[in-house]
């Protein structure tokens, strides 16, 4: 049914029901059905927009319009992470109970900027961050918010971090001051780079420090950068340490650094997006040792929490030098409100979604116990794939497999030359991805190319990786 032209009103709520219920079916039967569909778009740039007309429409029309169009436009141009042969990148999972959390977020709309402004948003996210920070084993005193990503959180980290040199970048800016530097390795993501050209320090102002052989960050040349930026006027300020890096999901010794950076006075943040959420199962605590000294600390829901994107965990344990660096309280946002937390004080946004709820539901449903079940089931995906790599002769497996990631290249025997490996690999990749069974990503891992797969949708079980195994093997037989 079409809005009536006439009507000042939104849709009435027997037309919602009837809406919610028509995508309600969509969304189970989309869900059902994914892992039938090509994983990857099969769509060329443009090609959606020349699908749809230019212009709006001038009057509404009905949610089986939308829905139609849904499947014939947008359908094929969906790159399916939820699929189970969804391997690229890191693997995520838009769970049941987090689609859920979703719908009622958006059917609440609340902004919540301030306590006022939404109670239960403020509550609840505190509440459900320390239940995360307990199922990890961090300190449950942390003061916990969300972000969107874990690019967002770095840099509202960091900011704090410039602020808690005490050099008053918050009033004066960063004009006649000593250039701040800060540190992370080679293998850390690109969001910490992005954070330091935001921050004004520029590329400059952050040092990629050399890892060694498993990609872990050298606290040795750490040190010796620290030094000798101190010693050329330079002021160091911030360490980022990774659990779980990008690449090869490698863990820098946290406790070194930490001892490091309580002796030079720097900040510490820990970047632990993707794996710090494997600390739910016991086993996988380890990955976490030390970050407890840290001054902040990022872990992402979204990626392998199974929180639908976007989710990002910021934990402190100095929640008063982010509140020294972000609180700014005009007129209009004052409140008779006391001994609340307004979570605008605390970073640079001032509106706040309700994501919360959708964490809320996640552990809801699952539980610490089923999380974890679920976590070491992905490890253990991982880990077949990687031991049929292992026993395959002309695969190569590029580094160890401590979480859900396993990076292989095909190596045929007698060929040494990295460019023709690395011709050879890509096609590899381009041949795998063409099937549209599984999606695979790559990387360079010091500076030799791999492909990547990547366990993290809860419909990948033991035949999706086998049949990601085969679809590889075959390829690589291919290319001979
Ligand atoms: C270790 C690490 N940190 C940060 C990020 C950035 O995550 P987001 O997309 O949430 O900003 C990623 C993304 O893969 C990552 O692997």
């Amino acid at each position: 049914m079409a809005t009536n032209p006439g009507s000042m009103a939104d849709m009435s709520p027997e037309e919602l029901r009837r809406a919610l219920g028509l995508a309600a079916e969509w969304v189970a039967g989309y869900r059902a059905r994914v892992g039938s569909l090509p994983v990857l778009a099969r769509v060329r740039p443009g090609d959606v927009t020349a699908a749809l007309p230019a212009e709006p429409p001038a009057s509404g029309d009905a949610v089986e319009a939308w829905l139609a169009d849904l499947e014939r436009v947008v359908l094929p141009a969906v790159t399916h992470w939820n699929h189970p042969g969804f391997m690229a990148y890191f693997g995520i999972t838009g769970s049941g109970p987090g689609i859920v959390g979703e719908l009622i977020a958006a059917a609440l709309n609340v902004n919540g900027m301030l306590w006022k402004t939404c109670p239960a948003l403020t509550e609840v996210e505190q509440v459900v961050l320390r239940w995360y920070a307990r199922a990890l084993g961090l300190p449950a005193a942390w003061f916990g918010m969300l972000t969107d990503t874990a690019s967002t959180s770095t840099l509202v980290a960091l900011a704090a971090a410039r602020e808690a040199t005490g050099i008053g970048v918050r009033d004066e800016g960063l004009a006649g001051k000593s250039p701040l530097v800060l540190y992370c390795s080679q293998e850390a993501h690109s969001s910490v780079e992005k954070a330091g050209i935001v921050l004004g320090l520029g590329r400059s102002g952050v040092r990629r420090i050399a890892s060694d052989e498993k990609f872990r960050l050298r606290v040795d040349l750490l040190e010796q950068a620290i030094v000798a930026d101190g010693a050329a006027g330079r002021r160091p300020f911030a360490v980022v340490a990774t659990v779980g890096t990008t690449s090869a999901t490698a863990v820098d010794p946290v406790s070194a650094i930490a001892d490091l950076c309580a002796r030079h006075g720097l900040w510490l943040h820990v970047d632990a997006a993707y794996a710090g959420s494997a600390a739910v199962a016991e086993e996988f605590r380890w990955a976490l040792a030390g970050c407890e000294r840290a001054d902040s600390l990022v872990a992402n829901p979204h990626k392998w929490l199974f929180a639908p994107i976007d989710c990002s965990a910021l934990f402190t344990a100095r929640p008063e030098a982010f509140r020294a660096a972000l609180t700014l309280v005009p007129e209009y946002l004052k409140t008779d409100v006391v001994d609340a937390v307004d979570l605008m004080d605390y970073s640079f946004q001032l509106g706040r979604r309700f994501r919360a709820l959708k964490l809320w539901f996640v552990f809801r449903h699952f539980g610490t116990t089923g999380l974890a079940a679920r976590i070491r089931e992905h490890v253990r995906l991982a880990r077949r794939f990687a031991e049929r790599v292992d026993a395959h002769p002309q695969l190569e497996r590029m580094a160890e497999v401590p979480f859900s990631v396993v990076c292989f290249r095909a190596r045929p025997a007698g060929l040494a030359d990295e460019a023709e490996l690395e011709r050879l690999n890509v096609a590899l990749l381009e041949r795998v991805n063409a099937t549209g069974e599984i999606y695979l990503s790559h990387t360079k891992l010091h500076g030799r190319y791999c492909l990547r797969a990547a366990i993290g949708n809860l419909g990948t079980d033991e035949g999706w990786v086998d049949r990601a195994f085969e679809v590889v093997a075959r390829a690589a037989a291919d290319a001979g």
